[in-house]
């Protein structure tokens, strides 16, 4: 059951008197699990592009599109309560369709047209969105995108997204430690996207952020 629908079914469950305040107290404090912290890895941009908007797609001064298959990844920061963040700042970086990362440490050649590193930042409904492609894999890693997430007055957390289905999860280290409930937390299906170009697909990712 998504998060946010076992927490109204706690709360109706609540409206309707059938928990104890103790049960309540204690259904309250488990209701949502923080998303898991997962390594942050060598590519993180040690310099952020003048272009750092949530379109990695489009490369402010390129006048191509990345190559790779456009891909709208979105949804919301919340806490554990299940109350969305606003105000908190979400970072991607993720490889190009070559499978090569934005950072000297990746001797490339890159696609000048992914912008391989993106910023949003969360409005009251605590959404954000990205529109970039889809992730491939690269030597010893299955597709992933890495996310960042600064929500104001707590601690960043650093992740990772996954993508449903992916045969190269089963083999992949980081995908592996992760256990059944972690690995759904951050395991995403990516679908057609309606009302966008045929091809472009969409996956929605809600990060829960530790108190
Ligand atoms: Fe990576």
């Amino acid at each position: 059951m998504p998060p946010i629908l076992k927490r109204r079914k706690i709360l109706a469950f609540a409206a309707a008197g059938l928990a104890l305040p103790g049960l309540i107290r204690h259904a309250a404090a488990r209701l949502l699990t923080a998303t898991p912290r997962q390594t942050e890895g060598p590519f993180y941009p040690v310099a952020i592009p003048a272009d750092a908007d949530n379109d990695l797609v489009a490369v402010a001064g390129q006048e191509a599109q990345a190559r790779g298959i456009v891909t709208l990844v979105g949804g919301r920061v919340l806490d554990i309560e299940g109350r969305p963040v606003a105000g908190a700042t979400v970072e991607i970086w993720q490889c190009d369709a070559d499978g090569h990362y934005l950072h000297p440490g990746d001797p490339g050649p890159r696609d000048q047209a992914f912008q391989g590193f993106g910023r949003d930042r969360t409005g009251v409904d605590g959404l954000y969105r990205f529109r970039t492609i889809r992730p491939v894999p690269y030597t010893g890693r299955t597709p992933h995108i890495h996310f960042a997430v600064l929500p104001p007055g707590r601690p960043r957390l650093v992740t990772q997204m996954f993508v449903a289905g992916e045969p190269g999860n089963a083999r992949d280290f980081l995908y592996r430690a992760l256990d059944a409930d972690a690995r759904r937390a951050v395991t995403v299906a990516l679908t057609p996207a309606r009302g966008e170009p045929q091809g472009t697909l969409a996956g929605n990712f809600d990060i829960v952020v530790p108190a």
